[in-house]
């Protein structure tokens, strides 16, 4: 067994909004990965700037946080093994157009500002997201009867 991960999901408005979420949801579940905080909140134009500082100057970037800030969003945890880069790859690639089909994206969605869901992208920006969006407490500590089926 290797040591559990934590990453950062996040469903955007547009998710939201379309009925997604327990789409979602469920693609984590089933391929067990287990949740271990979640919360529906409306995103602060200060809390998007701090999100998404890496995009800052990006011609997308006004447009991005007029967008994350536009409805709420689902803000989760999962954990697993390798939690960070089994998320990504459910999610799929972040052009809609090239991510293949079985993912997130590649199944539910059709242009880049409109991709339905956030992940991290390492296990820095997890750490740094989840402190984002959590406080410590909010995180709960349980196992999964079933994780003997899942890991080595
Ligand atoms: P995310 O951070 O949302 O999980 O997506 P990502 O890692 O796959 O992509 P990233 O490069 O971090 O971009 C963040 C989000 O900005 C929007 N975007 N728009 N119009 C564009 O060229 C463009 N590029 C990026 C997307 O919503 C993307 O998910
Ligand atoms: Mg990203």
């Amino acid at each position: 067994m290797k040591s559990r991960e934590q990453t950062f999901l996040m469903v955007k408005p547009d998710g939201v909004q379309r009925g997604l979420i327990g789409n979602i949801i469920s693609r984590m579940e089933i391929k067990g990965l287990k949740p271990v905080a979640m919360k529906m909140i409306e995103i602060s134009p200060d809390l998007a700037a701090r999100h998404y500082e890496e995009h800052k100057g990006k011609p997308f970037y006004e447009g991005l946080i007029d967008f994350i800030t536009s409805a709420p969003v689902v803000a989760m945890i999962w954990e697993g093994d390798d939690a960070v880069t089994i998320v990504r790859a459910i999610v799929g690639a972040t052009d809609p157009r090239k991510s293949d089909p079985g993912t997130i994206r590649g199944d539910l969605a059709v242009f880049t500002g409109k991709n339905i869901v956030h992940a991290s992208d390492s296990q820095e920006s997890a750490k740094r997201e989840i402190g984002l969006f959590f406080n410590e407490k909010e995180l709960c500590t349980y196992s999964l009867p079933h994780e003997n089926c899942l890991y080595e």
